[in-house]
C-alpha cells in the first residue's frame, strides 16, 4: 500500500481541533479518536464506503464485526432492535465506560459493520469531549482499535502514526489512555449473559449487577469471528515466562546470548546488560502501562521480549488474555 495521505495531528482539548475531527468524519474520512481504553480508527458508522476504508487501512479481514462508538444514549435505538433490561442495568452502572455490549441489531446496522451477523456490538466511550463530539455526529462512529490487524493495540497518538501515519487522515491526540486495555464484550443477544471478551469490567462487576452468575471465558474459547488465537501482537517475539522461570532464565545470563527486553512486576535482579522495564503489581496501574510498556519494548532490537506471567484469576483475566495471545503462534 503507498502511504499517500497527509496524516493531521488534532488534539481533543483544542476546541477548533475537534471541529476538523467532526468535519473530516461527516466528509468519510478517517480519524483516529482517543478513548478511556485504547485509541480507535474512528469512520461514521452510516458511511459503508468510510467503513470500507477502515478495514483497508488496518488491512483487516471483513469477516471482522466493527464495535459502534455513540455519543448519547438515544443513538442507542438507531442501532439495536430491542435493548433487553438486563442491558439497562449494565448501561446505568458502567456507561459511559469500557464495556461493549452485544444487542441483536436493527436493520439499520450494516452487514459492513457486522460482518453479517444479526448482532451488532455498541459502546459509549468515557471521555465528555469525544462523547460530545459522537453526539454531535449523525449516529456514532465505528472504531476497531487503531493498529494495523493483529498487532498492538495503540494507548497514545504516538503509537497510531507509528503505524497508521500515512494511511489516516487524522489523530485526535487525548493523551495517553487511561485504561489501558479494550473494552469488555458482554453478550446478551441470546440465552444467559457471557464475556466474549475478558476487559476491565470483570465477570463479577457483572454478575453482581445483573443478580446472576455471567460466564467468562479464561481464553480463546469463544467461538466468534474475530477471535483469534495469535492477536496484539508486538514485532519481537514474546515469551510468557512464571517468576520462577524467569528468575531461573535470568540467572543464565553470561552462558548465552541474551538479547532481550524484560517486562516484570515482581523484584527482580536484572544482569547487567538486559533491559528491563517495570511494571505495577497493581492491576489498574499495570494494565494501563501494559500496551506502552510492550510499544516501547518492540523498538529496541531485542530478539525477544520476556514477560512475567501476571495472576491468573479474577481482575487479570483481561491482562492474562491479551499477553497469551500476544504470545502465541498461529498453528
Ligand atoms: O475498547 C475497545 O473496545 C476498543 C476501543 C477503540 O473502543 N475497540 C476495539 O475494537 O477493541 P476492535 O475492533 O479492535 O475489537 C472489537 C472486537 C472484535 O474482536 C470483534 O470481532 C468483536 O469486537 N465484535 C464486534 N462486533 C461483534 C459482533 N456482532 N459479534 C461478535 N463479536 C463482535
Ligand atoms: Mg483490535
Amino acid at each position: 500500500m503507498t502511504d499517500t495521505i497527509d496524516t493531521k495531528h488534532l488534539y481533543l482539548r483544542h476546541g477548533a481541533d475537534r471541529q476538523v475531527a467532526k468535519s473530516l468524519l461527516l466528509s468519510g474520512k478517517l480519524v483516529a479518536i482517543p478513548t478511556e481504553t485504547v485509541y480507535g480508527l474512528a469512520a461514521l458508522a452510516t458511511n459503508p464506503t468510510a467503513i470500507a476504508a477502515v478495514f483497508a487501512a488496518k488491512q483487516r479481514p471483513l469477516d471482522h464485526p466493527l464495535i459502534v462508538h455513540i455519543g448519547s444514549f438515544s443513538q442507542l435505538d438507531y442501532w439495536v432492535e430491542h435493548v433487553p433490561d438486563e442491558a439497562w442495568r449494565l448501561i446505568n452502572e458502567f456507561w459511559p465506560g469500557p464495556l461493549t455490549l452485544l444487542l441483536r441489531k436493527s436493520a439499520k446496522a450494516s452487514d459492513a459493520i457486522t460482518a453479517g451477523l444479526d448482532t451488532v456490538a455498541v459502546r459509549m466511550p468515557a471521555l465528555p469531549e469525544l462523547r460530545q463530539l459522537l453526539a454531535e455526529l449523525d449516529q456514532g462512529v465505528v472504531a476497531p482499535s487503531a493498529n494495523p490487524h493483529k498487532a498492538l493495540s495503540p494507548t497514545r497518538a504516538e503509537h497510531v502514526l507509528g503505524s497508521l501515519h500515512g494511511r489516516i487522515d487524522a489523530v485526535l491526540d487525548g493523551g495517553p489512555c487511561d485504561v489501558g486495555l479494550e473494552s469488555t464484550i458482554v453478550d446478551l443477544s441470546s440465552g444467559s449473559p457471557r464475556v466474549l471478551r475478558a476487559g476491565p469490567i470483570d465477570a463479577d462487576a457483572l454478575s453482581q449487577v445483573l443478580g446472576q452468575k455471567v460466564a467468562q471465558p479464561v481464553s480463546h474459547d469463544v467461538k466468534v469471528a474475530g477471535n483469534m488465537r495469535a492477536h496484539y501482537q508486538p514485532n519481537t517475539r514474546l515469551q510468557l515466562l512464571g517468576s520462577a522461570a524467569l528468575r531461573h532464565k535470568l540467572s543464565q545470563v553470561g552462558s548465552q546470548s541474551a538479547n532481550w527486553v524484560v517486562l516484570h512486576y515482581s523484584e527482580l535482579e536484572i544482569p547487567a546488560g538486559i533491559t528491563s522495564i517495570k511494571l505495577a503489581s497493581q492491576k489498574q496501574l499495570f494494565a494501563r502501562h501494559l500496551y506502552d510498556a510492550l510499544h516501547q519494548a518492540d523498538t529496541l532490537g531485542a530478539d525477544e521480549i520476556l514477560v512475567e506471567k501476571p495472576p491468573k484469576e479474577g481482575q487479570w483475566m483481561d491482562v492474562w488474555d491479551r499477553l497469551t495471545r500476544a504470545s502465541a503462534t498461529d498453528l
